[in-house]
């Protein structure tokens, strides 16, 4: 039996979704445990490039199971045009079951995302305008209507009661919608979350637990996106770190074993927010360029920038990261020297921490490393890399004082490496 945690460490998008495909051999059960449809994770294997938002990605290995756990917020629309992608591809989707506990997030929710980032003007989140953080906040504040409540006599009456409140905010912000096409949508839309079996995934998850099946939690955005730990206010309303997955499947710190962390072998962060390593340069237009770095969710072009030792270490540390896997080696192939964050300037001082006042005056203090020329896109053993590959891996290995068991060096299936 086990149960793992796999969860990005910088500001999302580190190639959750590629690990979790590939890991889904080793596991029964592979559970998403927070966030929504502001997430994008991308899997490519057998020529198919697919991107997966509130599906868990062990979505198309026969045999496992998926389940969207109750700290996931669900749009039932995306929802839904994510089953119809899935069924246009040649690949059968594996089993998929929903927690009665999950918060839905009403067309409302989206509104009020919209409306929010607009009166924040150029201090806005950058949020992916999926409703994630209304709906977040009708969860604490008690009022959301979750997966459970479909099935409810009373469900149109309480959704009419939020709406009521969600216009009159919108009202307050003297925002202009047009809700009825979402809105019929939405409820047409329902039908499809009807069609998978809704459960007490937590129950669910102890009778799996004891009848020692393998269970890998999948996170979604990254340990710099937490609620409480991340770059706030610029960040997503939901717990991204291991502790996220006990209180988003119910199940108990004792049983988790390994957290795998995963991070790029550069940095990308996409929306707003401080970024300490962040390039304006030719190398962070490489990465750009070479990377692909374009939001799997909403486009946008993501920022690049170095490697960023001190706030990786802060997410090992919040996380109990036993593995780490580094993702997109293959993209820094050609850039002469590689920059390593260690430490900041941070008024005037050497500090290796992420200070509380991180938004500003954070200066970076790199050390630089021999880059490499060769394409690792098409190594076949990790033996044959590039020495200062492998000296980059091992100088990573030393300071984060964790290993790094995957090695990953192309966005497909095939292209990552066991060490
Ligand atoms: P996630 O949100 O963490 O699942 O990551 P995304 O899917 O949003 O972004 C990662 C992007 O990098 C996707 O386009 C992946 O196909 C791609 N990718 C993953 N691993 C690698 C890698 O090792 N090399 C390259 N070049 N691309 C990768
Ligand atoms: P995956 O799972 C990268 C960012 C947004 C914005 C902030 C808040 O694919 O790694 P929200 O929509 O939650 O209100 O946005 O968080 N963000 C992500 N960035 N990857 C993600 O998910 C993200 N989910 C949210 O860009 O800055
Ligand atoms: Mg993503």
């Amino acid at each position: 039996m086990a149960v793992d945690v796999l969860l990005g460490l910088q500001w999302g998008d580190e190639g959750k979704g590629k690990i979790v495909d590939v890991l889904t051999t080793n596991y029964d059960i592979i559970a998403r445990f927070q966030g929504g449809p502001n997430a994008g994770h991308t899997l490519e294997f057998d020529g198919i490039k697919h991107v997966l938002h509130t599906i868990p990605s062990g979505i198309f290995h026969k045999g496992a199971i998926n389940i969207i756990g109750n700290g996931v917020v669900i749009d039932p629309i995306i929802f839904e045009n994510e089953i119809k992608e899935i069924d246009k591809l040649d690949v059968e989707m594996s089993e998929l079951l929903i927690s009665k506990k999950a918060h839905l997030i009403l067309p409302t929710h989206k509104l009020l995302d919209a409306a929010s980032e607009k009166a924040k003007g150029k201090n806005k989140i950058g949020s992916t305008l999926k409703g994630i953080g209304p709906t977040y906040m009708d969860k604490t504040g008690r009022n959301g209507l979750r997966v459970g409540d479909i099935s409810a006599s009373n469900f149109k009456e309480r959704y009419e009661k939020l709406k009521r409140k969600h216009i009159q905010i919108l009202n307050f912000y003297d925002f202009e919608y047009d809700l009825s096409e979402l809105e019929s949508k939405w409820f047409a839309s329902l039908d499809t979350i009807r069609k998978f079996e809704h459960i007490e995934s937590e129950h669910y998850l102890h009778n799996a637990i004891k009848e020692g099946k393998n269970i890998l939690a999948e996170g979604a955005q990254g340990t710099l996106l937490d609620i409480d730990f991340g770059s706030y206010p610029f960040v997503t309303s939901s717990n991204t770190i291991a502790a996220g997955a006990c209180t988003g499947l119910g199940i108990a710190p004792n049983k988790m074993e390994d957290v795998f962390g995963i991070f790029k072998a550069y940095c990308t962060r996409v929306g707003s927010g401080p970024f300490p390593t962040e390039l304006f340069d030719e190398a962070g237009a490489h990465m750009g360029k070479v990377g692909n770095e374009f939001g799997a969710t909403t486009g946008r072009a993501r920022r690049c920038g170095w490697i960023d030792l001190p706030a990786l270490k802060y997410a090992i540390n919040i996380n109990g990261v036993t593995k780490l896997m580094m993702m997109k080696g293959d993209v820094l192939s050609g850039i002469d020297k590689i920059k390593v964050c260690t430490h900041y300037n941070f008024n005037g001082q050497k500090i290796d921490y992420l200070p509380f006042e991180a938004n500003d005056g954070l200066t970076p203090i790199f050390q630089e490393l021999e880059g490499w020329k060769e394409d690792l896109m098409k190594l076949e053993k990790l033996e044959d890399a590039p020495q200062s590959f492998h000296d980059y891996i091992s100088y990573l290995e030393r300071e984060l004082e964790t290993p790094i068991t995957i090695v990953s060096v192309g966005p497909d299936r095939k292209q990552t490496f066991f060490k």
